[in-house]
């Protein structure tokens, strides 16, 4: 039986070592440390040895058992590895190859100079109001002292939806909604940027949509000069410190009284050029002490509250910040032009 045993390891050893791949490599195993296999058989008729030559044959089984597995092992172990060294040999990433670089959006001009525009007003102790595009008659017109057949509606040719409902032509109407929510309460300080809606031809300065920013300032003893101070303070830390405005009279029926505010041309420091057409000015904003009459629909007692408002056009200081020509550029979203105001 010793015999069979080794003639067996042999034969197994010889053909082990003429293995081409894995599947005879797995037939070989079957063959012979399988349940059907020579190894078995022998193994099974153990019983019918005697005593003393039963722990003899065992051990030779054994040692057949254990060479034949070793050599099997050892060829699989071989296979797995140059399996596992072909793949990453197939799947190897060069780490040295340069990424490609995502493209970098910019933020628009116009939200820039409102982010601008904002932290000063913050830093001054200003909240951040909104209000409705699509704004009611009311707010829009009439609680800003503008009644239907008022002739200052003329000025601003609207986008109505109904005969309530309109595209709000300017701020303002975040003014009457900002007292409203205060509930008679002071001081109110608050700017409000946000587009604004005209039925103008659009050319190089006007637009159809464009953005202003309002402010309101509500508390008791609110002054002109106050109002003159915030927007030289305003326009000094937006332009430089060698700004200056000049307050011209004018009229909005919201406030009383009115002005139209200009900084001295920031492109040539006052002594006169193409972009201020040689006058040394800007016309930057609209301001004015509010009307009593619109303290009054917004619920302050205009004996004991007085206030200031101004509306500023943001596309005008954007085209002045930057140079910018024609205000068709804020809004077709030519790349061209976007992209040069990555860096900002
Ligand atoms: N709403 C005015 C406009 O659009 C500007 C303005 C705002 C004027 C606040 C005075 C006070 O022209």
């Amino acid at each position: 039986m010793k015999e069979r045993l080794l003639t067996l390891k042999e034969e197994a050893l010889r053909e082990l070592a003429q293995v081409e791949n894995q599947q005879q490599l797995a037939d070989l195993r079957i063959k012979y440390l399988g349940k059907k296999g020579p190894l078995t058989e022998i193994l099974r008729g153990m019983g019918a040895l005697s005593a003393e030559e039963r722990p003899v044959i065992g051990q030779v089984a054994n040692e057949v058992r254990g060479a034949i597995e070793e050599v099997i092992e050892a060829k699989q172990a071989a296979y797995n590895e140059a399996e596992t060294n072909a793949r990453l040999a197939a799947e190897r990433i060069d780490v040295t190859l340069p990424g490609r670089p995502a493209a970098r959006g910019a933020v628009h001009p116009i939200s820039k100079v409102i982010e601008e525009i904002e932290d000063i007003f913050i830093g001054m102790g200003y909240t951040v109001a909104e209000g409705p595009e699509v704004e009611q008659d009311y707010y829009n017109f009439e609680a800003l002292n503008l009644p239907k057949n008022h002739p200052a509606r003329d000025m601003q040719d609207s986008f109505y939806i109904t005969d309530e409902i309109l595209m709000r032509t300017q701020t303002s109407p975040v003014q009457v909604r900002t007292m409203e929510k205060m509930k008679g309460h002071a001081p109110v300080k608050i700017i409000c940027p946000g587009k604004v809606y005209r039925r103008d031809d659009d050319d190089a300065t006007h637009s159809h949509m464009f953005t202003q920013i309002e402010g309101l300032v509500i508390d008791r003893n609110i002054r002109m000069s106050d109002l003159k101070g915030t927007l030289l303070q305003f326009v000094r830390e937006l332009f430089g410190s060698n700004t200056q405005i000049r307050l011209r009279p004018s009229f909005f029926p919201f406030t009383e009284p009115s002005v139209e505010v200009d900084v001295t041309c920031a492109m040539c420091g006052g002594s006169g050029c193409r972009v201020c057409k040689q006058t040394g000015w800007l016309e930057i904003l609209g301001a004015g002490m509010v009307h009593p009459r619109v303290l009054e629909m917004g619920g302050y007692d205009p004996e004991e509250y007085s206030g200031f408002a101004f509306g500023l056009g943001v596309e005008r200081v954007a085209m002045l910040k930057y140079d910018i020509e024609d205000i068709r550029h804020f809004y077709t979203n030519d790349l061209r032009f976007l992209k040069q105001f990555v860096h900002l």
